[in-house]
């Protein structure tokens, strides 16, 4: 790909999901010095960690638990104390709720996507941001959705969340930018995650994924590839004039209008 990020050291979050798991290794073959991968899950994180070692690439593996300002911040200080800088935060790992109809939503369902989605980007970046100020900058990644362009049915804090988080990601930019700090948002459609998966279990509703999802243009769902490139372009040099932006990856589901000619 020819991008820059020789010397770089990596943050994945949610390292060990369907999408943050092919981002570190994305990260470590365009040339990460170190990729740092942090999840809730041990197991997983430990196989993901074995894979890219394997090809050669460096790692450091973190378990921690990202829903609460107190697990960010002992995630910010174990970077910290460990390896004294940071170049780039990818923040990808996800609540696993389904979808639940907007009258029934439990307090804590709404709260957990808020949890993760939204306050976990608020503390990680400010907490990596005073990090990478101290080193001479760097570059902020978080996750956005299609849900940045519109409401779904049955997930209400996972919207709500993700569209308070390109608010964050906005005001970030602006306000980092003089410390060298680039913030963009990262937007995924579907994507073929165990995820996604969990609520489309059978290849052929799968195949038929169209009747269930807004269709793309480009007429397939993401694989975590397409939302890797974008993450390691961001995260690279080739990126440097580039900060604020939100990124959709969703084969232009969210530009098409559609007519009776489609
Ligand atoms: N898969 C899709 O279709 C899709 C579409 C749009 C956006 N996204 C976004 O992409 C990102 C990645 O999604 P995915 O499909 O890889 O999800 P995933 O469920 O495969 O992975 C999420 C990871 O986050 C980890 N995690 C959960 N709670 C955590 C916590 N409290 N602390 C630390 N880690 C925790 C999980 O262990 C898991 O490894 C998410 O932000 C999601 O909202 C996904």
């Amino acid at each position: 790909m020819g991008v820059q990020l020789t010397d770089k050291i990596v943050l994945v979050t949610g390292a060990a999901g369907g999408v943050g798991r092919v981002v570190a290794a994305q990260m470590a073959a365009e040339g990460a010095k170190t990729v740092l991968l942090a999840d809730l899950a041990p197991e997983p994180l430990s196989e993901v960690a074995a894979s890219i070692e394997a090809s050669g690439g460096s790692t450091g593996s973190i378990v921690a638990d990202l829903g609460s300002s107190e697990g960010c911040a002992e995630l910010v200080t174990r970077v910290a104390d460990g390896y004294g800088r940071l170049d780039v935060l990818v923040h990808t790992a996800a609540v696993p709720n389904a979808p639940v109809d907007f009258l029934a939503v439990p307090d804590e369902v709404w709260a957990s996507e808020i949890a993760l989605h939204l306050n976990a980007s608020f503390y990680l970046g400010r907490g990596f941001a005073a990090l990478m100020a101290g080193t001479g900058g760097g570059s902020l990644l978080f996750t956005g959705s299609i849900a940045t362009q519109g409401g779904a049915r049955g997930m209400a804090g996972y919207t709500a969340a993700k569209t308070g988080l390109l608010g964050l990601v906005r005001a970030m930019a602006v306000e980092l930018a003089p410390r060298g700090i680039r913030v963009n948002l990262v937007s995924p459609g579907a994507v073929d995650t165990p995820r996604y998966r969990r609520r489309i279990t059978d290849d052929e509703a799968m195949a038929g994924l169209r009747d269930h999802f807004p269709p793309a243009p480009l007429d397939r769902i993401a694989t975590p590839q397409d939302v890797a490139s974008a993450f390691v372009f961001l995260a690279s040099d080739s990126a440097g004039y580039i900060t604020g932006q939100n990124l959709l990856v969703d084969g232009g589901t969210s530009v098409w209008i559609r007519t009776p000619n489609d």
